[in-house]
């Protein structure tokens, strides 16, 4: 059964009646990693993977809510300290308070809820979650009447207040923007985005899943966040989007050896950004791939968000003489994005999955890249 279907019969079963359906997606992100939150580019574009959701209003003002893929029922109210302890509802309570907080009507509804971006990998499921249900809450109770820049903004504060992790704007950016065959190029700082038709001809995108648990909550992502905001403030700049790398040296002996080699990483991957965009119109993808490795190795050296496992599937990458290969998303887990010529596609993905399993004990798990629509009524 498809997705939409499953949920139309489980909303049918514990509701008795039918809502509307609507989804938003995850993203991949070709370059332009941790520069989100030091207002500089990124270059994401969302996913055939989905969070779908069913939703009516019932006329209470109650939240009731199911989640097919955790099999939890949880209910809860609209006001603040009704927040719900499961984490998976939080983000909807979150994206319920964000909207109220900003004037607009939220009332109480039921859903039921199911997804296919795999949790953890990376690939920004709670950015689709949140993504999902502003877009519905935007469409059944305010007439669509807040703006998409808006909606991703609820998803973001949701993460900051709800769920402790203080995360740039790409994930729910993606999630909402997302269009079918492009990327977006969004500039962090003026929010001033472009669309990148993406065919790479002769390539194929594939993602390689180390299955490392990827969990920003808890984890340093809010240090790294940290540690640029340090060197920014020292250099009396707002973000590191203004810095040179020549800036940064005129400090180095006035901060940590790690702030330093933090934000070297940051100023070096905002140029790639632009590079990258650049090579992508000329059909030049020995560039993109080049700055894909160069990103990975600062990720990995520099920023330190990398593991074992992901370092593994890079260097067996570049062995294999795969194009482009990084690490992909925040870190500490999760995948590694791939730009593979065709015909190193199916020897590329035996190799990493033989020489993954002998080292790890497991196979990758390997998701072809289809670059789709984001958040969206169903028909
Ligand atoms: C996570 C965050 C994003 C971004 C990336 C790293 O996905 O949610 O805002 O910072 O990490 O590029």
């Amino acid at each position: 059964m498809e997705l939409k279907e499953i949920i139309r019969k489980e909303f049918k079963q514990r509701f008795g009646v039918e809502g509307t359906v609507y989804a938003s997606a995850g993203r991949i992100n070709l370059i332009g990693e941790h520069t989100d939150y030091n207002g500089g580019f990124v270059f994401p574009g969302a996913i055939d993977k989905v969070i779908m959701a069913e939703l009516r209003a019932n006329g209470t003002d109650k939240v009731k809510i199911f989640s097919i893929d955790i099999n939890e029922y949880v209910e809860f109210g609209l006001n603040e300290e009704d927040a719900p302890v499961a984490q998976w509802a939080r983000y909807i309570f979150g994206v319920c308070r964000e909207i109220i907080k900003r004037g607009g009507r939220v009332e109480g509804f039921d859903a039921v809820f199911a997804g296919n971006v795999p949790l953890g990998a990376g690939l920004s499921s709670s950015a689709a979650l949140e993504s999902c249900f502003a877009f519905a809450l935007n469409d059944m109770f305010n007439n669509g009447s807040i703006d998409k820049f808006e909606l991703a903004r609820i998803g973001q504060s949701t993460e900051h207040n709800y769920c402790g992790v203080n995360c740039g704007i790409m994930d729910q950016f993606a999630s909402v923007f997302g269009k079918k065959d492009h990327l977006m190029r969004l500039d962090c700082r003026s929010m001033e985005y472009e669309y990148f038709p993406f065919h790479p001809e002769g390539h194929k995108l594939v993602l390689l899943d180390s299955v490392v648990k990827h969990e920003l909550v808890d984890s340093p992502y809010n240090k790294r966040r940290e540690s640029c905001e340090r060197v920014a403030k020292r250099l009396g700049i707002e973000t590191l989007r203004d810095a040179t790398p020549e800036m940064l040296e005129s400090i180095k002996d006035d901060i940590s050896e790690e702030d330093y080699r933090r934000a070297k990483f940051v100023i070096g991957e905002k140029d790639r950004v632009l590079a990258v965009c650049d090579a992508l119109v000329k059909g030049d993808y020995e560039t993109v791939g080049r700055c894909m490795y160069e990103t990975h190795n600062g990720l990995s050296k520099e920023y330190e968000v990398s593991c074992e496992e992901l370092d593994y599937l890079n260097d067996i990458a570049k062995e294999c003489g795969v194009t482009g290969s990084r690490i992909m998303g925040g870190g500490f887990g999760g995948c590694t994005i791939n730009l593979v010529k065709d015909d190193l596609y199916d020897t590329f993905i035996e190799t990493a999955k033989k020489r993954f399993n002998e080292k790890y004990g497991h196979e990758p798990k390997v998701y072809d890249v289809i670059i789709s629509d984001g958040a969206r009524r169903v028909e």
